[in-house]
């Protein structure tokens, strides 16, 4: 195919699109509808960038810094480690100026976000999770590393990237000293690379010198920033589930010294505010908005005077669709729960009684039961019939077996391929026969008397394993911001 744009192959475009024009300038909008004591609450809407989230800031300022610095030479590649909103800032901003982008990518990181760096142009390199800095898989090290052996390639490195607070003083500080007609009291931020904190502050500090303006950190329960502030010791870190702030160390580029006062907000605090400004406010922010807005109530409901305070949604809650915002992933994860019953209704993750439960007529075809399968991301399903009764199954197996010879029997109705020898249980059976069940290759359906509770497969007994593991005996887990 022969390029028809004005730009030649493998330049950077002399005039990118005009989206990057539209990072920036995000409105401010006042808290109402929350208690927030004598204080009057803003939230700042980073969410609202094209990008999604507040990094399209730090990309286009490091993008440019670069190419200032002579860095970053047309058809050049960027290359970082990051696999969070950094990465679709850069695919997004490197990629629009004809740039090629290199993400290195930790391999816990969700299929969504690959996908979205990937749609943008980016190439993904998986590493590994499980190692610190200093490993040469270390997804830093590793991004550091082929930089160094790529040719024409800078790497971005947001730890250590002056470009990074930069953003932040040019452009999101003088905004809302701005939109608050520069009346600001104080403004409460999280701290991933530590950029927005950095670049703040040092704004702040010169619009309204000797601390006039405090500045108060939110840090996940888990993250050492916390402890930092307040005793000055680094502590061992723990794990959290909120995305994008929190550190297991201080990052080059954050000077903690800026922070007046901290709050530490753990995670189910931090999910629930988050769903509660989208239900109370209609603003659809990420896991640490809640983080940001649960500090921000916290300082404004101690004060005694009225303040005007700001804090931010930094990036958008699309991302967390599948997690903060879906029920079932709150309820694995122990955030949102259920009253208990004490037996194996407790491991039931999708009630028959309360909707929850996919199923499949005995009418309804293959192709139907197929499709349902794939589009609930499960392997089997319960079929009831027109009275609710639940009278067999269908996994994949069954469908292979009828299709793999003629694939129009994709149109024979559901009871010609299903179980009906069902492995029923009381829901006052023992762990230990259900995994009897689990042996012969079979899920166990939960019924009590006539009524069909819902499904107990091998994963939902793995997450309700893992929900009851002590505390103590959970290894934290890395951020990767
Ligand atoms: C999702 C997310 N990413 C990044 C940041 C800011 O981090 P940084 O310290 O890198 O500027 C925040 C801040 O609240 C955040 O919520």
């Amino acid at each position: 195919m022969s390029d028809t744009s004005e730009t030649p192959a493998g330049a950077a475009h002399s005039k990118p699109p005009a989206i990057l024009s539209l990072i920036g300038d995000t409105p401010l909008v006042e808290v109402t509808q929350f208690d927030t004591g004598p204080c009057h609450l803003f939230l700042k809407l980073e969410n609202q960038n094209p990008g999604g989230s507040i990094k399209d800031r730090i990309a286009l300022s490091m993008i440019e810094a670069a190419e200032e610095e002579g860095k970053l030479q047309p058809g050049g590649t960027v290359v970082e480690a990051t696999a969070g909103n950094t990465g679709l800032g850069l695919a997004l901003v490197a990629g629009a100026k004809g740039y090629h982008v290199l993400l290195v990518i930790p391999d816990k990181m969700s299929q969504e976000k690959i996908s979205h760096v990937k749609a943008l142009g980016a190439e993904v390199r998986i590493t590994r999770s499980d190692v610190t800095r200093g490993h040469p898989e270390y997804y830093q090290d590793m991004a550091a590393r082929l930089a160094e052996e790529i040719a024409g390639a800078f790497y971005v490195n947001q730890f250590g990237n002056p470009a990074n607070p930069l953003a932040h003083e040019r452009t999101t500080g003088p905004e809302i000293w701005e939109q608050m007609r520069h009346d600001v009291d104080a403004v409460v931020v999280g701290v991933g690379s530590g950029g927005t904190l950095t670049g703040l502050g040092r704004f702040f500090n010169r619009v309204k010198p000797r601390r006039g303006i405090e500045m108060i950190l939110a840090d996940p329960t888990g993250s050492v920033l916390y402890e930092y502030v307040k005793t000055g010791k680094l502590v061992e870190s723990g794990s959290w589930a909120v995305e994008g702030i929190g550190e297991d160390f201080i990052p080059e580029i954050a000077d903690m010294s800026l922070v007046t006062d901290a709050f530490e907000i753990d995670d189910a605090e931090s999910f629930a505010t988050a769903r509660e400004l989208l239900h109370k406010e209609g603003i659809f922010g990420g896991s640490s908005t809640g983080t940001l807005l649960a500090g921000a109530l916290r300082y404004c409901r101690q004060q005694t005077k009225p303040k005007r305070v700001v804090t931010l949604v930094p990036d958008t809650g699309n991302k967390y669709l599948s997690k903060m915002y879906n029920d079932f992933w709150m309820a694995e994860q122990g955030f949102i729960h259920r009253h208990p019953h004490g037996d194996l209704s407790d491991l039931i993750s999708h009630r028959y009684e309360a909707g929850e439960v996919i199923t499949v007529g005995p009418d309804d075809s293959l192709l139907t039961a197929f499709k349902r399968m794939r589009d609930s991301d499960v392997s089997q399903l319960p079929v009831v019939d027109k009275n609710g009764r639940a009278i067999g199954i269908i996994d994949e197996s069954d469908l292979l077996v009828k299709v793999h010879r003629a694939p129009s029997h994709f149109n024979d109705p559901v009871e010609t391929a299903m179980t009906d020898r069902l492995e029923t249980l009381p829901p006052d059976t023992k762990i230990k026969d259900l995994l009897d069940v689990f042996d012969r290759g079979r899920v166990a359906i939960v019924m009590e008397d006539d009524k069909f509770l819902g499904l107990i497969t091998r994963t939902d007994l793995l997450s309700y394993l893992r929900l009851h593991m002590p505390k103590s005996a959970t290894p934290p887990e890395r951020e990767f911001v």
